[in-house]
């Protein structure tokens, strides 16, 4: 078979490495392996070409997508698609290997209702799709971001400071959970609808009181705006307050042991399904297995920790 990989949305630790086992395991079964230049806007714009056994030998340990990683809006329109199926047709591929996100895999399905063989890897820091108990990207940065606050609370105890981080996620708190809960966070703010300033001053000020020298609150990005918060909190509660936005920190590096092991074993699955003409589907891992259900149910968004590790950090 002819197969195009292709890395999509926004990129995340562990899409090379993924890349690299892909490649593997399709020259190993004989398939001819293409790959697909910024996504979904490589097919648009027929930025395709052939890539050999040697080429993604070396990358397994690096940050970001050697294949670039672009969000393309010209894929959702009916000349984009066509322009992207002509391309596919010319280069005779009859698979796509997508990795990304919720918009990667509803592009890869509207790939699939046309004809196209594909398999979805989900490769997102924000862990936000709900079949599979984590993405790609997720482990690698929930650790930049306990690395960076650990550092950071270092220095804002040596001040009595109270600090505030902004994580990343979207619209899905599982970075903020797992962050909150690792670095032992007093507070984390997850939602707009219930956030309630008097509560968190209050609470803030009681932290103290019970000797907490350096509270620290951690915030889920798209709810409010932090350094407002910040300037508040401090003309309020008369301690000095500092806001941290950690951004694409998250983002950068090297991907995490649990990302590494995990893209091989996505780019094991998905390239047996299609050895058995299985496709259509978006690979996962549930409770350490890897599984494979349809792509077009595998994009639901959801926050989904658990609530006993939500209660812990009571919000
Ligand atoms: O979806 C991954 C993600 O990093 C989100 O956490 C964040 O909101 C968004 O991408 C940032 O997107 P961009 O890199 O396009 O600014």
């Amino acid at each position: 078979m002819n197969v195009c990989l292709l890395t999509s949305g926004g990129d995340s630790q562990g899409m090379n490495s993924c890349l690299s086992e892909l490649s593997k395991q399709l020259h190993k079964s004989n398939h001819k392996v293409f790959a697909s230049m910024g996504g979904y806007q490589g097919l648009v714009r027929n930025q395709i070409r052939r890539i050999d056994s040697k080429e993604f030998e070396n990358i397994s340990h690096l940050g970001g997508s050697v294949l670039k990683c672009f969000r393309c809006p010209e894929f959702a329109t009916k000349e984009g698609l066509q322009q992207s199926l002509q391309a596919l047709k010319q280069y005779k591929i009859d698979a796509v290997i997508a990795i990304g996100g919720d918009g990667t895999f509803r592009g890869a399905n509207r790939l699939s209702q046309n004809g196209i063989k594909v398999i979805g890897i989900p490769g997102t820091i924000d862990n936000d799709l709900t079949y599979t108990d984590f993405t790609l990207g997720y482990d690698s940065a929930v650790n930049n971001a306990v690395h960076f606050i650990d550092d950071v609370k270092e220095t804002l105890s040596s001040s009595n400071r109270i600090g505030l981080f902004e994580v990343m996620g979207r619209n899905c708190n599982d970075i903020a959970v797992a962050t909150a809960f690792a670095t032992s966070a007093d507070h984390a703010i997850l939602d707009k609808e219930n956030f309630d300033y008097k509560a968190l001053v209050d609470k803030l000020r009681s932290l103290i009181w019970e000797g907490v020298e350096s509270p620290c609150v951690i915030v889920r990005e798209n709810i409010l705006d932090i350094f407002d918060l910040a300037a508040k909190l401090q003309r309020d509660m008369k301690t000095e307050c500092r806001a941290n936005v950690l951004g694409y920190l998250q983002r950068g590096g090297r991907p995490s042991l649990n990302d590494r092991i995990l893209a091989r074993k996505f780019a094991i699955h998905a390239v047996k399904l299609l050895d058995e003409d299985k496709h259509g589907l978006a690979v996962g891992q549930v409770n350490d297995m890897v599984v494979a259900v349809p792509i077009g149910s595998a994009h639901n968004i959801n926050n989904r920790r658990p609530n006993e590790v939500l209660s812990l950090i009571s919000t």
